[in-house]
């Protein structure tokens, strides 16, 4: 097995959603002023940090950020009203590692916005403190917009901390916290039915295809416009006027994310394998997930995916469950109700097909992210892994080419529960259902996981 990655320098869309962030007039994802700066000040409010460890490199560790060529993606300071202000962009949770490589357009493996909400309160608070100490002896003014970041910074970090918009897994992002807002615009409190439709960040390949079906993983929202992608930036403090200002730059962030290019696969692939694969990928899965051809020039032609209803799939409900006619109605009169639209699709509880594209690079599999490697996938949910590990998932020595996906560390139960390990009793965690090619011998699936390599 050839292990060399090739390093192919990023496309212009590519490094142009690298730098992508929706901070507009001091709103959006963002931390309070100064602080990264200061961080290290704020050493001891986070327990057992490392002593030659600056706080910024363990907090990468810790909230499942990528680094690249020595740079933390995703975080970047911004000047804004002559104050620096640390943003997090779309890449953050947009780009991800696998097999070592990094790639735009996938999901981050490891990104955890629990984590970053939990230990943001403290050390957002902390520097607060601290700040207004200097204030308190004339070393400090804070502006009214100096104020106005923090308020909202601390806001957000409880926002991601809080239980009822927060997964208990990294790699997985709680679509409650963008369904917060909903209820928010309506002065009504966020529910407490126990539904937080935790997801893995989806892959990007065939946007503009995707969203003839709608958006997100069950389709609930109307593709045009395409508002429901600025759910994060509105959940952390923008107003609906601002998001009209501003919204050109999410129609163009739209034909960025449409016109990126799946990666190759790369490692070697056996091509005769992969022809027999495809051949009983025809016949057993593209009825749900489509056929895949490519353009001469190498690209894919893209199609639009397909809808399957949850009964017939089996998968962990609680994305769907989130989706209550109560949220729905809400949706309907939301100040945004221009821009963030319903599908017919909406409240249907019923999962897209996604389309396969780069399909070797968006482990772990199911929108819950819920079974490590595609051969799991093509085994009954009983005999997938229980609980297993999420460290370092995107590096090259967790990545298993022959099954495909993360490679098997399987977690004791003995073990006690931390944030990197994926345990799949957890409410909304399960890896079951989509059980139904179970009937395929072990040959058959290896040759759809050669042909899958090829997507
Ligand atoms: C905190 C992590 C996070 C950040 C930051 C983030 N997203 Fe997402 N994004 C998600 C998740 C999770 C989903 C899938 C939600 C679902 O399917 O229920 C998603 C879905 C999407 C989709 C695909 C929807 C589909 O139908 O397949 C697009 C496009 C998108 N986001 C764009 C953006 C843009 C542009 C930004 C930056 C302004 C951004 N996102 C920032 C987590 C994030
Ligand atoms: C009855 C329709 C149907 C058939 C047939 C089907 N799938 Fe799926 N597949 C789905 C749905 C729906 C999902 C999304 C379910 C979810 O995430 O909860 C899915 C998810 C997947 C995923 C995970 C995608 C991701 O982003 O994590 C892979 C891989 C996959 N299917 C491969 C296959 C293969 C290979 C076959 C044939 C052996 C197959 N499927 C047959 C409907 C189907």
């Amino acid at each position: 097995m050839p292990f060399a990655v090739n390093a192919t320098e990023p496309s212009r869309e590519a490094s142009e959603l690298m730098k992508l962030d929706f901070f507009e007039g001091g709103r959006g994802m963002h931390l309070s002023p100064g602080i990264l700066n200061k961080l290290d000040q704020l050493r001891d409010v986070i327990g057992g940090t490392r002593a030659d460890e600056s706080l910024l490199r363990t907090l990468t560790r810790r909230w499942g950020l990528q680094e690249h060529r020595g740079e933390i993606i995703g975080i970047k300071t911004v000047k804004y009203k002559n104050l620096h202000v640390g943003v997090l962009g779309c890449v953050a949770c947009h780009s991800g590692k696998a097999a070592g490589q990094h790639i735009v357009g996938i999901g981050n493996k490891t990104i955890d916005p629990g984590r970053i909400g939990i230990d943001g309160v403290r050390i957002e608070k902390r520097f607060k403190s601290l700040t207004d100490t200097l204030v308190r002896t004339h070393l400090l003014k804070k502006s009214k917009t100096w104020s106005g970041l923090e308020d909202r910074s601390i806001r957000l970090m409880e926002k991601l901390a809080d239980p009822r918009m927060s997964a208990r897994t990294q790699g997985l992002v709680p679509v409650s916290l963008v369904g917060s807002w909903f209820y928010e615009m309506d002065q009504a409190r966020a529910p407490d039915h126990g539904y937080i439709g935790a997801v893995k960040v989806p892959s990007w390949f065939g946007f503009e295809k995707k969203l003839e079906a709608g958006q997100f993983a069950d389709g609930i929202g109307r593709g045009h416009p395409p508002g429901w992608i600025i759910g994060v930036e509105i959940t952390s403090g923008q107003t609906p006027e601002q998001v009209r200002a501003y919204f050109g730059k999410v129609e163009r962030a739209v034909s960025l994310i449409s016109a990126l290019t799946p990666p190759p696969y790369p490692f070697s692939i056996d091509r005769a394998r992969a022809d027999r694969g495809k051949a009983i990928f025809d016949r057993t899965c593209a009825k749900c997930h489509g056929n895949y051809s490519f353009q001469p020039d190498g690209k894919p032609v893209y199609e639009v995916p397909k809808f399957v209803p949850l009964e017939k799939i089996g998968t962990d409900p609680d994305r769907l469950d989130y989706v209550t006619p109560d949220f729905l109605t809400r949706v309907l009169r939301s100040p945004l109700q221009d821009l963030i639209q319903l599908s017919d699709q909406a409240g249907q509880r019923k999962y897209i097909a996604p389309r396969l594209h780069a399909i070797w690079a968006r482990f772990p599999y199911l929108h819950n992210g819920s079974v490590p490697t595609l051969r799991d996938l093509l085994e009954k949910a009983s005999d997938r892994p229980v609980r297993f590990s999420l460290k370092d998932a995107g590096e090259r020595y967790r990545f298993d080419p022959v099954r495909m996906g993360l490679t098997r560390i399987e977690v004791p139960a003995s073990v006690p529960s931390d944030r990197s390990i994926y345990d799949t009793r957890l409410h909304g965690q399960s890896n079951r259902g989509h059980e139904k090619f179970i009937d395929l011998n072990p040959q058959e699936k290896d040759e759809i996981v050669e042909y899958l390599k090829t997507l």
